[in-house]
């Protein structure tokens, strides 16, 4: 698999650890940056990963921040991502199975290397698990479309 990662400064620590972890596991890995612990935005280095995965260039991404959330507000804006913050491995199973997760985001701060790469393994290893999650992750990404002009306010369950 191509793995595309990037992380900000308070990600920085983790990022080469990371690197070295899932290129040991056989996958290619195309790390964009930064290549110094200097101050940087997020933002920029989320769009970065998040538009490799989106254009098919990278299976997936990897986003490393100081709490991983605004790595994953800001990939998930680019059409095609879905991005979340990812704190347990049991989470990175579940956004794989139920939600077809294609960029993980994780917290350089509050969790431990070690969790981060029982997470990364769970990320990278799991399948979509498809059948009733294949239409609501359909109707998720229809965020994606200009043209959809939501749901209709009276939508509910049927009964
Ligand atoms: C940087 O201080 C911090 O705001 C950033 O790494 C991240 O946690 C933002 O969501």
């Amino acid at each position: 698999m191509r793995v595309a990662i990037a992380s900000d400064h308070a990600g920085f620590d983790q990022k080469p650890a990371l690197v070295d972890y899932i290129a040991g596991r056989g996958h290619e890995v195309i790390d964009l940056g930064p290549s110094q612990a200097l101050r940087c935005d997020y933002p920029d280095f989320a769009d970065k990963v998040a538009r490799k995965v989106a254009s098919g260039e990278a299976d997936r991404g990897v986003l490393i921040c100081g709490t991983g959330i605004g790595m994953a507000v800001t990939a998930d804006k680019v059409p095609g991502v879905r991005a979340a913050v990812i704190q347990t491995p049991q989470f990175a199973e579940l956004f794989r199975e139920h939600n077809d997760g294609n960029v993980l985001c994780v917290s350089g701060r509050f969790t431990p290397l070690a969790t981060n790469e029982e997470i990364v393994d769970k990320f990278l290893d799991t399948e979509f698990a498809g059948g009733r999650h294949e239409g609501r992750v359909a109707k998720a990404m229809r965020e994606d479309d200009p043209s959809f002009a939501g749901v209709p306010e009276d939508l509910d369950v049927q009964g």
